[in-house]
């Protein structure tokens, strides 16, 4: 409902200006299609702002004061943060038949004890949860292995949302019943229709803002399993290869990544051995 002040008009020129500065800071290319999405969703900010024409809003993110506190939250109007509990569930059987096991092999050769992975490009918790649940599980029958999940996103506001981990029961259809019952408290007085994912899986995993266009990676660690599903198809062929390369450089010796099924890793292929369908091993 309007209410009754003029809306700001995003003109073309406008457009191109802001979508090259959000493919410059997040890769995320924003097809003349986005124009109308963009406006709708920028205006909010506008409005809040009380700032009256979108190159005096571009103006502001420019600024310092803009690209500390405004960026973040334009960011977070530009990306899509549609995820889902076991999605692409096929993948879920391929890590606990094939990639898992592969790894109790080879740490019962050496001295390794923890396994790492990143879910790289997590959204609001879903898939490192899915994780957690189904490592938790495989390694419950399995003696002395224990993993850390190391979850990672540009967008600040999906970001908060899996740190409380309570999700609405709509949400919840996807986890099998047994994983319900071990993993998820059930909401109680204002909380009722919601769960929350259980401490003891809480504290399996940690988040961390994280912007692939970085040009090294601010993490600790080196990885075992990477997981960066739907989040390469927003970006173009030579971002995508820069960020595989990226991957190549966070694992360990020895590692597995994980791409959305309706992504391809053609560039960086040939150092990747493909395992299964949308799942590579990689070995330096
Ligand atoms: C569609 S979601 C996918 C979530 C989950 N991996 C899945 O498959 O359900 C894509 C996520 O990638 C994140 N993303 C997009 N560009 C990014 C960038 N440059 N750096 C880090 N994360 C980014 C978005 O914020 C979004 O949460």
């Amino acid at each position: 409902m309007s209410d009754g002040s003029i809306q700001p008009v995003l003109t073309d020129r406008e457009f191109k200006k802001i979508s090259a500065f959000v493919y410059d800071v997040c890769g995320i290319k924003l097809p003349p299609i986005k124009k109308t999405m963009l406006s709708a969703r920028l205006q909010k900010r506008l409005r809040q702002l009380r700032i009256t024409s979108f190159s005096d809003y571009f103006s502001y993110v420019l600024s310092p004061e803009g690209r500390a506190h405004e960026l973040p939250l334009m960011i977070d109007v530009v990306s899509t943060n549609k995820t889902d509990f076991f999605r692409e569930a096929k993948h879920f059987d391929v890590l606990t038949t094939r990639v898992l096991p592969d790894f109790v092999k080879r740490f019962a050769q050496g001295n390794r004890k923890l396994l790492r992975v990143w879910s790289a490009g997590c959204s609001s918790g879903e898939e490192p949860y899915t994780l957690a649940m189904v490592l938790d599980d495989f390694f419950s029958k399995v003696a002395g292995i224990d993993f850390s999940i190391l979850a990672t996103d540009i967008c600040t506001e999906v970001l908060a949302k899996a740190e409380k981990a309570v999700y609405h029961d709509a949400g919840l259809e996807p986890i099998p019943t047994r994983f319900r019952y071990k993993y998820l408290m059930r909401g109680k007085g204002q909380q009722k229709g919601y769960h929350r994912v259980v401490p003891e899986l809480r504290r399996k995993v940690s988040f961390q803002r994280l912007n692939f266009m970085d040009k090294c990676f601010a993490i600790d660690h080196k990885m075992d399993i990477i997981f960066c599903r739907n989040v390469i198809i927003y970006f173009d062929k030579k971002t995508q290869a820069d960020l595989f390369a990226k991957f190549r450089e966070q694992f360990m010796a020895y590692g597995y990544l994980f791409i959305g099924h309706s992504e391809s890793l053609e560039g960086p292929a040939g150092q990747m051995e493909r395992v299964a369908s949308a799942v590579y091993k990689c070995v330096k």
